[in-house]
């Protein structure tokens, strides 16, 4: 297996790492200035980094066996590269400003399934460079320099949630978070349940989708019902006075951000579970951001007697899906829904819990 010290000789001075995050509720409202609730999975990304002489920056993945070399003045053209590029111009614009170095990244993070592998290589190199510089750097700041980065340099117009929930959730309770004034709260995943998450197997890219569509029609709803975004609509009704599909598009948001509110103060799992249900035949009907793949294997999840709610999660578009579950019945549920999957034509696999580190069930 490959390290820094293989690639570079001798040791990094900073070792960051930070996790991927799977959304449980609050979709696409986080560029609306709405509600989310995301949790930290377990798989992280690490990035290494030690200052070099060679007046430029020096990054290897480890994952794509790749190594880019470049400036702050001549932009990497390897996409995956222009993830930490964009966060050390980001930062050194904000006065944190990186010297040359060599970089090193590791991450067991799934790539293009929606659980923001690119968050996590984001954060996990913010967070050397405020190790690295000794720079006090707060981590909601990490998370806006994440985002800025992903916007400016990657080309993808994203809200906040993936960036805030990667710098900022664990793994055992959500994040509540008000993506408008970015205050939050965690809330514990309801007593007796647990996440689970598989791949749907179609791949989905963020950037090539329809996710800037649907941005620029809720810019154009918002525009045309007079409001800042979608968040200050509370009636849901005053989406009626719009045309197709920009309706459906508010119709979604709002319900959405009270689904995001119900569940934080729900009761237990069966609400949540419900809620998530509701979740998905919104994103389904309303948002349209669901391919056949994603409704099959909701649908799958969601029948299945020990599953209290299924939905897709993240952008959409294929990708993943995510269910609160019985967590006792994790191993039995993956492998009886999976296999039904199959049955459909279908192929997906189970990504959380990591099937790499962790299989065990916990209470
Ligand atoms: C992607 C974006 C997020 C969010 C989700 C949809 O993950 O990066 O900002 O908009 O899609 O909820």
């Amino acid at each position: 297996m490959s390290s820094f010290e293989a690639v570079f000789g001798g040791s990094p001075e900073v070792v960051a790492r930070a996790p991927g995050r799977v959304n449980l509720l609050g979709e696409h409202t986080d560029y609306n200035d709405g509600y989310v609730l995301p949790i930290a999975i377990e798989q992280q990304t690490s990035v290494s980094m030690r200052r070099n002489n060679e007046g430029r920056y020096v990054l290897r993945s480890e994952m794509l066996d790749c190594t880019v070399r470049f400036t702050l003045d001549s932009p990497p053209t390897e996409h995956f590269a222009t993830y930490v590029y964009g966060c050390l111009v980001e930062a050194h614009a904000a006065g944190i400003k990186t010297p040359a170095s060599d970089i090193y990244v590791q991450s067991d993070v799934p790539i293009g399934v929606g659980l923001s592998s690119s968050a996590a290589l984001e954060v996990a190199t913010l967070r050397a460079v405020r190790s690295l510089t000794g720079e006090l750097v707060d981590d909601v700041l990490i998370a806006q320099l994440a985002q800025r980065a992903e916007i400016k340099h990657a080309g993808v117009r994203c809200g906040i949630m993936d960036q805030m929930a990667s710098s900022l959730a664990g793994t055992q309770s959500a994040l509540l978070l008000d993506t408008r004034t970015l205050e939050r709260r965690l809330i514990p995943l309801p007593p007796g349940s647990a996440v689970l998450v598989l791949d749907s197997g179609l791949a989905r890219t963020l950037a090539g989708s329809g996710y800037n569509q649907r941005r620029a029609e809720c810019e154009e709803a918002a525009r045309r019902l007079g409001v800042i975004s979608l968040r200050d609509v509370n009636d849901i009704s005053v989406a009626d006075t719009l045309p197709e599909p920009l309706r459906r598009r508010v119709r979604h948001i709002v319900s959405e951000n009270e689904r995001v509110l119900l569940a934080a103060a729900c009761s237990g799992a069966e609400e949540f579970g419900a809620l998530m249900n509701a979740s998905h035949a919104s994103l389904r009907d309303d948002y349209e951001v669901s391919v056949s793949e994603l409704d099959r294997l909701v649908a799958l999840l969601q029948a299945h007697s020990h599953v209290y709610g299924a939905r897709l999660t993240g952008a959409g578009f294929g990708g993943a899906c995510v269910a609160l579950c019985e967590p006792q019945a994790l191993p039995e549920i993956s492998e009886g829904v999976l296999l039904d999957y199959s049955r459909s034509g279908f192929s997906g696999r189970m990504l959380v819990p990591s099937s790499a580190r962790d299989r065990s069930v916990r209470p």
